[in-house]
């Protein structure tokens, strides 16, 4: 039952005369039978949460591991809140089975992490180092054993401090190397996983990285090299995706994370559909439209003038290899309305009054779920298999006098998406499975500890786990496959 209309039974039976039985049971045959799970979805869809290695493991300095740039920059003073590193953060190194019983008890059928590329080459390139890899092939065999299905992402922004030393994804060489520590990887641990994601949102670790330097290495490029670096990174993507079929020992499913930006329409009519749809092609031309299309568009390159990548046919190719599936991280999106004059859409300002979770960037925009997938499915027919591979928001939690963390903020955001999200599966959309971001609290990036997207409350000091009440909505959403 909706939590709606049982409230308005609720009321109603408190206030309702006395009247015979028979009477009732009249009252009832008149009413329509409600489906079982208006907000079901289909048998099989998949439930899972994600992570990322510098975000949950820890143990910086054990087994051999190499520093990142996400090491050197959160030891930068003044780069991360309150100086904050994740040289600890929630121990999940040491800590993982306690966090895969975690997942046991919610319920999930996939957990979507991350390898920390200087565990596996603490130099980026070079001689691999076997004991960090031992410790993937112990948590997949957790993993495995409680019946989780492993989905893996090779890069999630912490490179190899080595080979920023040599000029980071500003170097093309940096894409050949990312290419081998993705054959190795996947030589080693493809008995062990069968879905592969190259890189997670590219914009993230270029523009933030390389651009506005409010992510690591902390960079200002000039634009024409900041562009340079942007196709270093689409050509990594592409070399790693025929380096992963290349190398598999078995049949795998290769893809990427991608936060594609925003559109959606402003108002549900067909001119503001075409205006969302241009907008998806022309605010991601740089990323997802070169790897699904083999090119950049027409308006990208003309609005670059000569800071335009330089590049190659043949490395257009490389970039667009077929992909097996498309994960796409949902947190927020933009509204678009046509414009008479070229390109044909405007992106609207966000009014002040907007309303956002915890962290300012994260406004409230349920319909983002909805949009983002079903148009990158009518613009890309070749995307067949769709997940959505990050989704979730920060809230203020506290931890009650009674031990409880109530974040009906969290629950309240995640019931609005997840709603939004049937819409589109129920309408034929192939999303195939979600991810929540995130079992854990855990450290993220520049905010530091001081934003908590976890559905389970994490104390930094002693390690305590606390699922909250958003803990238990999404393990009932997963027990009833509906949103509850
Ligand atoms: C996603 C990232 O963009 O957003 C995650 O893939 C990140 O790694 C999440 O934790 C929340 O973002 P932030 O910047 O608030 O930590």
């Amino acid at each position: 039952m909706k939590r709606r209309s049982f409230l308005r039974n609720a009321v109603a039976l408190a206030s309702a005369p006395i009247i015979p039985s028979a009477l009732h049971a009249s009252a009832a045959q008149d009413m329509p039978a409600a489906p079982a799970h208006s907000l079901a979805f289909p048998q099989g869809f998949l439930w899972g949460t994600a992570t990322a290695s510098y975000q949950v493991e820890g143990a910086v300095h054990e087994d051999g591991r190499g520093p990142s740039i996400w090491d050197t920059f959160s030891h930068t003073p003044g780069k991360t809140y309150q100086g904050e590193t994740a040289d600890v953060a929630d121990d999940f190194y040491h800590r993982y089975p306690e966090d895969v019983a975690l997942m046991q008890r919610l319920g999930i059928k996939t957990f979507r992490f991350s390898i920390a590329w200087s565990r596996v080459f603490p130099q980026g390139t070079g001689k691999p180092n076997p004991k960090g890899l031992d410790f993937y092939k112990r948590l997949l065999d957790q993993l495995h054993s409680a019946g989780i299905e492993p989905y893996c992402t090779l890069f999630h922004w912490d490179l190899p401090q080595a080979l920023q030393d040599k000029g980071g994804w500003a170097n093309r060489a940096t894409s050949h190397a990312f290419a081998d520590y993705a054959a190795y990887t996947v030589g080693q641990l493809s008995d062990r996983i069968t879905h592969w994601m190259t890189t997670n949102e590219f914009d993230s670790f270029i523009d933030a990285g390389y651009g506005s330097a409010e992510s690591a290495p902390g960079l200002r490029l000039p634009r024409g090299e900041l562009m340079q670096t942007r196709h270093n990174a689409v050509l990594a993507h592409g070399l790693a995706v025929q380096a992963i079929r290349a190398a598999a020992k078995r049949p795998i499913q290769v893809g990427l994370a991608e936060d594609i930006s925003g559109a959606m329409p402003a108002i549900e009519d067909a001119q503001h559909i075409k205006a969302a749809q241009t907008a998806l092609r022309e605010e991601n031309a740089q990323y997802i439209t070169v790897i699904l299309e083999g090119k950049y568009t027409d308006d990208y390159l003309r609005t670059l003038g000569a800071d335009a990548p330089k590049f190659t046919d043949e490395e257009l190719k490389i970039i667009s290899s077929p992909i097996d599936f498309l994960g796409i991280n949902i947190y927020t999106t933009r509204e678009a309305v046509p414009t008479d004059a070229e390109p044909g859409y405007m992106m609207v300002p966000r009014p002040s009054s907007y309303p956002h979770m915890a962290s300012d960037w994260l406004f409230v925009n349920p319909q983002a779920i909805y949009w983002t997938p079903r148009l990158v499915s009518e613009t890309w027919s070749k995307v067949r298999t769709l997940y959505i591979t990050e989704n979730g928001c920060s809230s203020d939690d506290v931890v009650r006098p009674d031990g409880r963390v109530l974040d009906s903020d969290r629950v309240m955001y995640l019931r609005n998406y997840l709603s939004q999200l049937q819409r589109a599966v129920s309408e034929g959309v192939p999303v195939r499975g979600y991810f929540l971001w995130s079992l854990l609290d855990n450290y993220e990036w520049s905010s530091g500890f001081s934003k908590r997207f976890g559905i389970t409350y994490v104390d930094f000091t002693t390690q305590k786990r606390i699922p909250k009440l958003s803990f238990d909505f999404y393990r009932q959403v997963i027990e009833g496959n509906a949103v509850v």
